[in-house]
């Protein structure tokens, strides 16, 4: 028999994390590490003592420079061919990629089970419109396999929500009017938009499906901002882009693969990095050829990505960013700056502005019958991508939701109608 209370709400997003659970008034959302409701989506395995360690303890334990191995971005595992495939986590230990997010559900659901002070058996999962763009069997599997990954993590029911939707009830519950929303939820691993009715007379109903008049996203966020940015702004110092001696160019597919998180490991592989040794002639600027020998042998691939990250945050905060690339080479360093972001993200924007028109043709709406814009999603600081969307909809009245807190807070109002 079910407790009244033994539910929670879980936002596990690509890039960070956030569960809520039921209280006296409404939600709380959870400390899952002190002082934060929302962490990285990120487990650390050691290769010294082969212990665990999530979110910012994962990421700071692997800055800290301990050996092992820090894996990120695990959502986006989902409906792909790795799921079932074994990675080593060091100490000659392999895990399944699925493995890795069962370890974190164990955790959000330990840490909430804590806080509560019970056990917590229900959950309701916040999804992507799309885990996989075009692929409805892929996509399909996606979700039963997280289902699968929350019951072996110890829930005993679990129910989905799409991850915009969310955002529109968390929305509804300040709005006192009736309105038609689109909401823009630009995170790490998805854009996705859904244009929702909302209104005070409403909000208590559980079956909202006559208020949805489309649900639509993309699969460009903001990992995808990270990648351009690292070949616009770091991967150039290290040859990407640079004359080659045979070709104009020196071949790209190292920087590629250096600069997408989830194949930075493929280019530290032993032949791999023979291969790429003897590539030393082709390079018209040798130097740059020995800067990237260095990266390999350092494993620097994750730090740079980390780094374009921050650049690219910087950049949407004070319009430049310089990074420090001194431990390639003395005094080495990169800078970046507004209008080459903007080339750089040029496309992805494009794709993602496109993706909210397609959402207004799906619900057959005109662009001036939408009455409010609510953005939310980390990626929503770019002010470039919010002004792009606010384009798509001029009439409509601009609202910035808490980037971070407002999809698990609409998850947990929806999870309180349904198991509460
Ligand atoms: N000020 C900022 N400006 C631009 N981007 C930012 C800013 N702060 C964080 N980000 C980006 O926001 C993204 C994370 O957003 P969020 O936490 O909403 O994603 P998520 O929910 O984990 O992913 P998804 O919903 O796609 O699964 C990261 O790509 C991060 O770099
Ligand atoms: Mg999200």
């Amino acid at each position: 028999m079910s407790q009244p209370h033994d539910y929670c709400a879980i936002d596990f997003g690509t890039s960070n994390s956030a569960v809520a659970l039921p209280a006296e008034r409404g939600i709380k959302l959870v400390e899952l590490e002190p002082g934060y409701t929302s962490i990285p989506t990120a487990v650390f395995f050691s290769a010294e003592d082969g212990s665990r360690a999530f979110g910012r303890e994962a990421v700071q334990t692997y800055v800290d420079g301990y050996d092992g191995r820090l894996m990120r971005s695990i959502k986006s595992i989902l409906g792909s061919d790795l799921m079932d495939r074994a990675t080593e986590v060091g100490l000659g230990v392999n895990i399944k990629y699925i493995d890795v997010v069962i370890a974190y559900l164990k955790q959000l659901k330990q840490v909430s089970e804590r806080h509560a002070g019970h056990a917590i058996e229900r959950a309701i999962l916040g999804r992507p419109v799309f885990f996989v763009d075009d692929e409805p069997v892929r996509d399909a599997r996606a979700q039963t396999t997280m289902a699968e990954a929350a019951r072996i993590a110890g829930f005993k029911e679990v129910a989905f929500q799409f991850e915009p939707i969310a955002a529109a009830l968390d929305y509804e519950r300040t709005c006192q009017k009736e309105t038609l929303v689109m909401v823009a939820d630009i995170g790490g691993g998805t854009s996705d938009f859904s244009l929702v009715r909302v209104g005070p007379t409403r909000h208590a109903k559980l079956e909202r499906a006559d208020d949805i008049l489309a649900n639509h996203g993309v699969h460009v966020a903001g990992t995808d901002f990270d990648r351009e940015v690292n070949l616009a702004a770091i991967m150039p110092a290290i040859g990407f882009g640079s004359p080659g001696r045979q070709q104009s160019v020196v071949p790209g597919a190292v920087y590629f693969d250096l600069a997408t998180w989830h194949l930075i490991n493929t280019v530290y592989a032993p032949n791999r990095i023979i291969e790429i040794r003897q590539m030393v002639n082709m390079y018209a600027n040798i130097r740059h050829h020995e800067r990237l020998m260095r990266v390999l042998e350092r494993k620097l691939g994750h730090e740079f990505a980390a780094r374009a990250e921050q650049a690219k945050i910087d950049v949407a905060l004070t319009t430049k960013a310089e990074i420090d690339l001194a431990h390639i080479e003395a005094d080495l360093n990169a800078d970046f700056d507004e209008p080459r972001q903007a080339r750089a993200l040029a496309d992805k924007l494009a794709k993602i502005v496109d993706a909210a028109k397609e959402t207004l043709r799906l619900a057959n709406i005109r662009n001036d019958e939408v009455g409010a814009l609510y953005f939310t999603g980390g990626s929503t600081g770019l002010r470039s991508l919010t002004d792009a969307l606010a384009g798509v909809v001029p009439a409509a009245e601009r609202v910035t939701g808490d980037r971070f807190a407002s999809v698990v807070s609409g998850l947990g109002v929806y999870a309180a109608r349904r198991f509460g």
